[in-house]
């Protein structure tokens, strides 16, 4: 039996052979992949009739050790072949121990620290017995109004790139097997965050330039780290569905990058391609999913048909080939030899209760949150706040908000083992000063139930309280306090899968709350726990800093950051829009016509972001000076360095990312204004000078040109730009020349 330091060579001669003596229907159930959610007792029957028939290659979302466990136990021991199944999750950002979510790990612009969280949350996830993650999420997110952004890096491939594979190696390590990391499975291939309106699931219309340039190099990136899986999205793509969709799947991912490890659906989106109109019905389904590229079908939730049941049929009608179906089956058996699943199918179930939620992973949860928060605003330094602060009045419904604090996307970490920010806040003073709370105002319903609000997962808290009383209460703690912190933005069933929104309000009478806390004259503190940008209606809060839904230590880090125990040095990883109606509003937009009335664009208000892309401010102060290039004229194919000195001109330490950015000039297509090519975030001591070298390489250089519809780099003229945002900072010229 090939172990998991099996060679390459070795897990093939056991795959060939082993395939040797499969069925059809037997090579057909290692490519389905089927749900069980615990307490829906009669889909788990069905399942287990299908493992012991060897129609199942995978299970998902079974998140207990003892369970998953039993469940192998049936595939081994009770099936014809005895071929272990692949157990996979949503590890999204973290498994019990709730890491900030990826968006706030975006925003620390720190891809190490994201290593580190996935590495734990494999960790977890291994050892309870899951093989595989569906995770990172790599799409490129330009629309605040599609609630997934959250899960991803937000709107800059560059950045989204540096992030994906980063969270991939987490996940994996250095090689895929490794006994305490998993699969990573890069997510949701490809475009699904250019959806129409930001309507999750909507249809998604891209050029060859957006996806060239923008959605496709975080998926790029993360094939290069060695991501073993890549998951195929529901949604069409310029008319062909994604999960039926060969240029994508086969041409691009297959041909072009060379990847290969399997590609899966999304959750049932290899039959759904019945539902888009354009597969003619189940079976045709399965046959467009499979031949597109798809090798594992996640099946339908809660009992749904596998469209791959009727691979044989199609094998038959000769509508599939024996080899497709066997290069697909390989595909899948490869991963299992590499996991080592055929040496140790089967779950130490003690050992999983000792990996869990361990103070170190908690440790690891609170750099993460202190390093994710940004600083939007702090009027005439009011943080750090003193502990010795006499009084503080902690107001708002997610102040003391367990579930909320650690997000969506995480269904196993245990409520009372999460710091919220009241929690936090309560810690961290001394007896001396006096906390009061209030919950403000009630948390309203969303119109229809999140898909995440079933009878399988913890019923989501409910916060509703008589707003009327509770605001005047508020306003009264918040006039005898000498600050105010509040804590709003969106419950975290408001925003992920399926919780899109068409306006980026505060929902419920949060906003009312906040006006009225601020008329008081007290100065407030606007903590905001969402993954999206908000309109807070030109409200001017004396300091604002985005928490993100930080995870399980999230209060504490709030509390050390309020206190400057943590220096804030976040930066948005989206431009912050004014209001809804200039969505979409990149940063890295083109000139166009008129550029010099960019700020022009609407007659009735001015445009440009609120706060832009990279943005975030410190405790402390940072000087740039003396950029300056390795060559001011270089080849196409040559490359240069970049160097800029960064001075901390503050009296803390304190840390900043510095922020390379480029624009092309001319060329056979026009370029945005500004690209992130380079970023770095360095700490500095009081008074510290640091030089900082960005590599200029031609692979950064280089774009997708519709106009030669192919990648280019072309003889130009660089604008260059070094700064602590996408906006301002040093600025010097790179000549670039035609090859000698
Ligand atoms: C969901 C999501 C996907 C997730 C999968 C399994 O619908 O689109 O991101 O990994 O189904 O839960």
């Amino acid at each position: 039996m090939a172990s998991p330091q099996a060679t390459e060579t070795e897990i093939q001669t056991r795959v060939a052979d082993l395939m040797s003596w499969m069925t059809v229907e037997e090579k057909a159930g290692q490519l389905t992949q089927y749900f069980t959610f615990p307490g829906v007792t009669e889909e788990l029957e069905n399942v287990e009739t299908e493992v012991r028939a060897g129609r199942a290659g995978s299970l998902l979302f079974v998140s207990d050790a003892a369970e998953i466990d039993r469940l192998q136990h049936i595939a081994v021991e009770e099936s014809r072949l005895g071929i272990p199944l692949l157990f996979a999750y949503d590890v999204i950002h973290g498994f019990r121990t709730a890491m900030p979510v990826p968006l706030a790990l975006a925003a620390s612009w720190d891809p190490s620290l994201a290593e580190d969280c996935q590495a734990i949350a494999a960790k977890e996830a291994r050892s309870i017995g899951l093989h595989w993650a569906f995770a990172p999420m790599v799409d490129i997110a330009r629309d605040p109004r599609w609630g997934r952004m959250i899960e991803g890096a937000g709107e800059d491939p560059f950045l989204g790139s540096a992030m994906a594979a980063a969270q991939v190696r987490g996940f994996q390590g250095d090689r895929i097997g490794a006994p305490d990391r998993v699969i990573a499975g890069p997510k949701h291939f490809a475009g699904y965050g250019a959806s129409l309106g930001g309507r999750d699931y909507d249809e998604v219309d891209l050029s060859d330039s957006e996806l060239w340039n923008i959605h496709f190099p975080p998926f790029k990136a993360a094939i290069e780290a060695g991501a073993g899986n890549i998951m195929s999205a529901y949604m069409g793509l310029n008319g062909v569905p994604a999960s039926g969709n060969k240029w994508l799947l086969t041409d691009v991912l297959r041909a072009e990058w060379g990847f290969d490890g399997f590609v899966v659906t999304d959750a049932g989106a290899a039959a759904d391609l019945e539902t888009h109109h354009f597969a003619m019905d189940r079976p045709d389904a399965a046959v467009r999913a499979l031949n597109a590229g798809v090798d594992m079908e996640m099946a339908p939730p809660f009992g749904g048909d596998a469209a791959f049941r009727s691979l044989p049929d199609a094998l038959a009608s000769g509508r599939i080939t024996m080899d497709r179906l066997d290069e697909a089956v390989a595909r899948v058996l490869t991963m299992k030899f590499r996991m080592g699943l055929f040496d140790a199918p089967f779950v130490d179930v003690a050992a999983s209760e000792r990996t869990l939620a361990t103070a170190a992973h908690g440790d690891v949860a609170l750099r993460a949150a202190e390093r994710s928060a940004v600083l939007l605003r702090n009027e005439g330094g009011l943080l750090p706040l003193s502990r010795d602060i006499g009084s503080i009045a902690v107001i708002g419904p997610f102040a003391d908000a367990a579930r909320d604090t650690s997000g969506p996307w995480i269904f196993r970490q245990d409520d009372s083992e999460t710091v919220t920010v009241l929690a936090g806040i309560r810690a961290a003073v001394g007896n001396g000063t006096r906390v009061d709370h209030s919950v403000g105002v009630s948390v309203p319903k969303r119109l229809h139930p999140s898909i995440f609000e079933n009878p399988f997962l913890p019923p989501t808290p409910v916060i509703e309280v008589d707003d009327d009383a509770e605001i005047a209460r508020s306003v009264a703690l918040a006039q005898e306090a000498e600050v105010a912190v509040l804590v709003l933005g969106e419950a975290e069933v408001m925003i992920g899968e399926h919780a899109s929104r068409s306006t980026l309000d505060l929902p419920g009478r949060q906003q009312e709350l906040l006006d009225a806390v601020l008329a008081t004259g007290t100065p407030t503190v606007l903590l905001v726990m969402t993954g999206r940008p908000l309109d807070f209606k030109g409200a001017q809060p004396t300091a604002q800093m985005m928490i993100w839904y930080p995870g399980t230590r999230g209060g504490e880090a709030t509390a050390n950051l309020l206190f400057g125990d943590a220096v804030p040095g976040g930066k948005l990883p989206y431009n912050w829009p004014r209001n809804i109606g200039q969505i979409p509003l990149p940063y890295a937009h083109l000139r166009s016509f008129k550029p010099e009335e960019t700020e022009m664009r609407y007659w009735n208000e001015p445009n440009g972001p609120l706060y832009p892309f990279g943005f975030g401010l410190s405790y402390s102060s940072f000087d740039y000076a003396n950029l300056r290039l390795s060559s001011d004229c270089i080849a196409v194919g040559q490359s240069v360095e970049v160097s800029v000195d960064v001075t901390n001109t503050g009296v803390r330490a304190a840390e900043e990312v510095v922020q390379l950015y480029i624009h092309q000039r001319y060329g056979t297509a026009a370029r945005p204004v500004r690209e992130l090519k380079g970023f770095n975030r360095i700490a500095l001591a009081p008074g510290e000078t640091r030089s900082v070298t960005f590599p200029l390489t031609p692979d950064r250089l280089r774009y997708w040109s519709s106009a030669t519809r192919g990648w280019v780099q072309e003889p130009t003229t660089f604008d260059i730009f070094v700064g602590g945002s996408s906006q301002g900072g040093l600025a010097t010229v790179l000549k670039v020349d035609a090859l000698a």
